[in-house]
């Protein structure tokens, strides 16, 4: 009697990534691409704790200097897989390794928290002043707030890190906002991923209720600031 075959399990609803690699490739290939995506996001992984640990130790430097802070908190994240494919054919460019470095920006994405728009600067000129840093854009949403009211310091930068077979240069986009800011985008961020709002209220007024929420974030920070000037002023006397 004929021997039945095994099946591969797949996933009942697998993703459109799912789909396309299964389609698309022998399972040789699969799992070749998948080592060498794997190894590629273990670098953009390598990039973040680089700059991470840069971070931390111009932190520690400052607030032995100045007694308080500039950073909050710092968060980061890798893009999805599901994120990287979305991207690339959103722009119609292929899913390779070769086009994820050329052409993303932000597979490794690293946010600073911090108290005041203030130290924003202070972050980013230190940021930019280390000499293994390349900045390769610079977007300030705070000089240029975008029209929905977003405001956040965005720099691209590059980092070499060091691997056994040699260095790479990779990578990272580093967002730098207030704590207000922060408040305000992660609000906007999960109104704006809840697909079905749209249907259910007026997104319009939402949106300009948001826009208001931004201005009034911003004016909060700036009132704090002029605080913090005035408690600097006191203590140094
Ligand atoms: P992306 O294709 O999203 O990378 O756009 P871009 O390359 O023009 O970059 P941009 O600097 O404008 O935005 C990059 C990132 O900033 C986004 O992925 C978000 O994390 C954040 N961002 C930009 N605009 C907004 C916004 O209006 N609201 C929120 N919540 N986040 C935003
Ligand atoms: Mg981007």
């Amino acid at each position: 009697m004929e021997k039945a075959t095994e099946t591969i399990p797949v996933s009942s609803h697998p993703t459109t990534l799912e789909k396309q690699w299964l389609n698309a490739v022998s399972p040789e290939d699969f799992i070749r691409n998948n080592k060498n995506f794997n190894s590629l996001m273990m670098k953009y992984r390598c990039a973040i704790r680089e700059i991470q640990t840069k971070l931390e130790v111009l932190n520690d430097e400052f607030s032995v200097a100045n007694q308080r802070n500039p950073i909050s908190s710092i968060k980061s994240r890798i893009k999805t897989p599901a994120s990287i494919y979305e991207k690339l054919r959103r722009k119609n460019l292929p899913f390779t390794e070769e086009s994820i470095v050329k052409n993303l920006d932000d597979v490794a994405g690293i946010r600073v928290i911090c108290p005041f728009i203030g130290d924003i600067y202070t972050m980013a000129n230190l940021i930019s002043s280390q000499d293994d840093i390349t900045v390769l854009k610079i977007k300030d949403y705070i000089q240029k707030p975008k029209d929905n009211g977003y405001r956040s310091y965005h720099m691209i930068v590059e980092i070499p890190v060091f691997f056994s077979e040699g260095k790479a240069a990779m990578r990272a986009e580093i967002q730098i906002r207030t704590i207000g800011m922060d408040f305000w985008a992660s609000l906007d961020h999960q109104l704006h991923y809840k697909k079905d709002i749209s249907s259910l209220v007026d997104i319009a007024s939402i949106e300009d209720e948001l826009r208001r929420c931004a201005e009034t974030v911003n004016l909060t920070d700036r009132h704090m600031e002029e605080i913090k000037d005035l408690i600097g002023d006191v203590k140094d006397i």
